[in-house]
């Protein structure tokens, strides 16, 4: 069997995306920032309105929760950088066209919301924040596989969980309802997209198994989180690690493996010599992260178990 090419590939998946375009628009919800951002808490700023300099004091949050809070914040603003390349690749016509710029303004929610919850309640420094995303967005971001149409529908099936995952843990580390609340819809919009680009990946495995296996394989022997070119993001990704928000383990379990699971890789017939070799890769990747995140869980409890002696 000769391998699909890129074009014949959108072609071929476009009913699919269709199908799962109405899917998705029939059970997202309609939801607004603002309403989950407590104005009332707000306070006017120094400069041009002279009101009050931001504080480390004035807010009660934890600093991993502050870490956690703008590695995500940042890791949505970059949403032109992503919109640039999901466009590029999937088109702007049909449906492909339709679910790239719904998806597109569903994301822009995201940062929204995040930068007014973090500016009312004075959460963390508006300045270093503004120019942290100067720095970040100037940068720009591209995955690593942009131009193969498979390996970055498997890329964004990952990194759409892992967002969600990563919401989830931030809103509950914070320890306050309602950032918890904002951060839980935010997690139920990147639920549902993760749905969308997995079922369309799902597809390609009945048309092109054994493509659809090495794009899943290449895309988790290298994967980074999509916010990966944040000045810090190494210290600041350990930290977050640290405090169970997201780590290998999660990164494991609730991300890699369900979507797999999803996919039954281990049962997937017709695969081609390359795709025989691809699974076997996907089975060692597999046990290599269980053993990272099995050294990890142990290094971080002997370091608990220091920090309470
Ligand atoms: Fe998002
Ligand atoms: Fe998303």
């Amino acid at each position: 069997m000769t391998a699909l090419s890129q074009t014949a590939l959108l072609l071929e998946l476009e009913p699919v995306v269709e199908k799962n375009l109405d899917r998705h628009l029939a059970i997202a919800k309609e939801w607004f920032p603002h309403e989950y951002v407590p104005w009332s808490e707000g306070r006017t700023f120094d400069g041009p309105l002279g009101g009050e300099a931001w504080s480390e004091g004035d807010s009660t949050l934890s600093d991993v929760a502050r870490t956690a809070l703008i590695v995500n914040l940042l890791t949505e603003d970059n949403l032109p950088s992503y919109h640039h390349q999901i466009a590029t690749l999937f088109g702007r016509d049909g449906a492909w066209g339709t679910w790239v710029h719904r998806w597109t303004a569903e994301e822009g929610r995201h940062g929204t919301a995040i930068r007014d919850y973090l500016t009312v309640t004075r959460a963390v420094d508006p300045v270093a924040l503004e120019r942290a995303r100067m720095t970040h967005m100037s940068t720009g971001y591209s995955n690593a596989h942009d131009q193969e149409m498979l390996h970055s529908l498997a890329y964004v099936s990952f990194q759409e969980l892992a967002t969600r995952i990563s919401h989830r843990n931030t809103g509950r580390a914070t320890a306050d309802p309602v950032c918890e609340a904002l951060l839980a819809r935010v997690a139920a919009d990147e639920n549902l997209h993760m749905v969308f680009y997995r079922n369309l990946l799902a597809a390609a495995f009945e048309l092109a198994p054994g493509q659809a296996m090495r794009a899943v394989a290449d895309v988790l022997a290298d994967f980074q989180m999509p916010g990966s070119g944040i000045d810090g993001f190494a210290r600041k990704s350990v930290a977050i690690a640290l405090a169970g928000i997201y780590d290998l383990r999660q990164h494991r379990d609730e991300v890699v493996v369900p979507v797999l699971r999803q996919w039954d890789v281990f049962n997937v017939t017709g695969l081609d010599a390359d795709g025989e070799v691809a699974r076997d890769q996907i089975a060692a990747h597999l046990d290599d992260l269980e053993r990272a995140a099995a050294r990890f869980e142990k290094r971080r409890a002997a370091r608990a178990a220091r920090q309470t002696s």
